[in-house]
């Protein structure tokens, strides 16, 4: 067994003699003394052997990097040292090699290609960032069972061998060697079997539980993630909001020393579109689009030029200096989304009531009363600076999000230090997809809030509620349907079958026994753990990932 561990050696253990095991980090050998760096996971120490120890010298000096050793030795205050954390060195009076490692192909200390990382992903693991990412990865989990525990979660285990219940991905898909030609789906979330346990008078659940999706990856996705699942019966989303806020506050307490209990904000699927073009605003950006202003704009170009076109503005309470270097740099960069015009309108002061003001652009027709009528009209004052962008295309979230996020380094207004968490409540029940086939915002068994009104679908709001972290959707839950009818009804509309032997039609016999009412969320723990850590790939914060291709470099699969 060893006494200690590398990392966890101080000034304190001085003079004591210690057994470590680890990999050899570096060897420095000098004329009469080699430094051998040694690495377990909870950090690295120098030890040292001198010429004089003839068989240790030797043994030392057949060491290759990153061979597995264990060493005995006495620990040394060293002569010179760079840190206050770097005091102590170890002298080796024996060691033993439990095996030699064969040249590397990956470098411990600096940066390789993603290829090269993921294939010798058991190396790429022996660096201390991976260690410590591990480390935080597994504290929360623990963190997670204890906090829920409390509280009176059950933690129960759904089948991951079970029928496909899309989630908006397509499934993977197992096949049977019993039934042959027939298939399971693995689970791309435990939906179903949470809100059966409710049924079954499981008041309080959750699962940290893998979900699968084949679906297209991005820096945030996985085909194989984690989520804190939860669901609990006879509640509300006031409570349920009130332990996640709870939990999440905890884990960056915890970790970030940063307390959010304060911080949690809450607004409208319609507010955050109009303002931020997105469902998942990054609040660190303060920009906001005037919704409004743009409209006022929309109704007086389209009266005078007559043409259908699309009007985003920004109202800026930044003063710039050079406006002229600024109008320039936004025109170039608005280009790559076909811009119509842009015109920037900065208020200088206010005399014999009125404006003085300076336009840059093609200012098409606007003329002095426009312009005096609209300031007014939304408030604006001397310093503020608008710009109106007029597009022929309607623009996609992807690029509503990349204009947002322009303007913000452009004039350096991100804040770069803060988490801003927002709960997006009043989210549309239904839409239309490009194919004109309604589909369900969530999925399909939120519960609606205004169903009377069948006229319209898209007008029908829901109670699904997401939590978003500086961008990231870290959360997304909702009020299930808990009443047969209702349910059937829905089903209906978005024309999945609720026949007998049709898909759910066992979940539809279960809401007919006393089903209670019930709500849920599940959290993505890998997006946590990312906000956490700071790091910007889902990818480095799991284990064994695969490629955004969905491939597994180190064990080649699938295949
Ligand atoms: P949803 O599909 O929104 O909801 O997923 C919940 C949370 O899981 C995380 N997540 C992912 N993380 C990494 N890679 C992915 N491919 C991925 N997909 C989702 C996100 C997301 O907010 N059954 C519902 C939850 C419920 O209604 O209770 C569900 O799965 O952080």
């Amino acid at each position: 067994m060893r006494s200690n561990y590398c990392g966890r050696l101080n000034i304190k253990n001085i003079n004591e003699k210690v057994k470590l095991y680890g990999w050899v980090h570096n060897i420095r050998i000098l004329k009469k003394i080699i430094f051998l760096d040694l690495r377990d996971y909870t950090g690295i120490v120098q030890c040292f052997v001198k010429k004089k120890q003839n068989n240790i010298w030797n043994l030392v000096i057949s060491l290759t990097i990153e061979s597995c050793i264990k060493i005995y030795g006495k620990i040394f205050k060293k002569k010179s040292f760079k840190n206050q954390l770097d005091l102590i060195e170890i002298y080796i009076y024996d060691l033993i090699i439990y095996n030699y490692s064969s040249s590397l192909p990956i470098n411990i200390n600096s940066n390789n290609s993603e290829k090269i990382r993921f294939k010798y992903r058991y190396l790429d693991l022996r660096r201390l960032c991976m260690f410590k990412m591990l480390k935080i990865r597994s504290k929360i989990k623990y963190l997670l069972h204890n906090f829920l525990y409390k509280y009176n979660f059950l933690d129960i285990e759904t089948p991951y061998l079970s029928k496909s219940f899309p989630e908006g991905a397509k499934d993977y898909i197992v096949p049977s060697r019993i039934y042959k030609g027939m298939h399971y789906s693995l689970p791309q979330s435990p939906q179903i079997f949470k809100q059966l346990l409710m049924i079954s008078g499981v008041e309080k659940y959750y699962q940290i539980v893998k979900c699968f999706r084949d679906e297209d990856l991005r820096s945030d996705r996985q085909p194989e993630f984690t989520q804190i699942d939860i669901e609990l019966s006879f509640s509300n989303f006031k409570n349920l909001k009130y332990l996640i806020e709870k939990i999440i506050t905890k884990i960056f307490l915890i970790y970030k020393k940063i307390d959010l209990s304060n911080s949690f904000n809450l607004l409208d699927y319609k507010y955050v579109i109009d303002n931020y073009g997105t469902d998942k605003p990054d609040l660190r950006n303060p920009i906001k689009f005037n919704k409004n202003i743009s409209n006022f704009f929309k109704d007086f170009f389209l009266k005078e030029i007559g043409k259908k076109l699309y009007v985003l503005s920004i109202v800026l309470l930044v003063n710039i200096d050079n406006n002229i270097n600024y109008y320039n740099k936004i025109i170039s960069y608005l280009k790559l989304y076909n811009i119509y015009n842009l015109i920037f309108i900065k208020i200088i002061s206010f005399k014999n009531n009125k404006f003085l003001y300076k336009i840059y652009g093609d200012i098409l027709n606007l003329n002095n009363n426009v312009i005096q009528k609209f300031i007014l009209k939304f408030n604006l004052g001397v310093g503020d600076i608008f710009f109106l962008m007029l597009f022929k295309k309607k623009l996609l979230t992807e690029c509503l999000v990349q204009i947002r996020s322009f303007f913000c380094n452009l004039f350096n207004l991100f804040k770069k230090n803060g988490y801003f968490p927002v709960w997006i409540v009043n989210y549309p029940m239904f839409y239309f997809d490009k194919y004109n086939k309604i589909k369900t915002f969530h999925h399909p068994f939120t519960m609606p809030i205004n169903f009377n009104n069948y006229s319209n679908y898209t007008n029908i709001l829901s109670h699904a509620y997401d939590l978003v972290i500086n961008g990231y959707e870290i959360g997304s839950g909702s009020v299930r349907i808990h009443d047969y009818n209702l349910q059937c009804e829905i089903f209906k509309i978005l024309s999945i079958s609720t026949t007998k032997n049709s898909r759910y039609s066992f979940f539809l016999e279960a809401l007919k026994y006393g089903a209670p009412p019930h709500l849920g969320i599940a959290l993505g723990l890998d997006r946590i753990i990312m906000l956490l850590t700071n790091i910007k790939s889902i990818k480095d914060v799991i284990a064994f990932p695969k490629t955004t291709s969905g491939f597994c470099l180190l064990t080649n699969s699938p295949n």
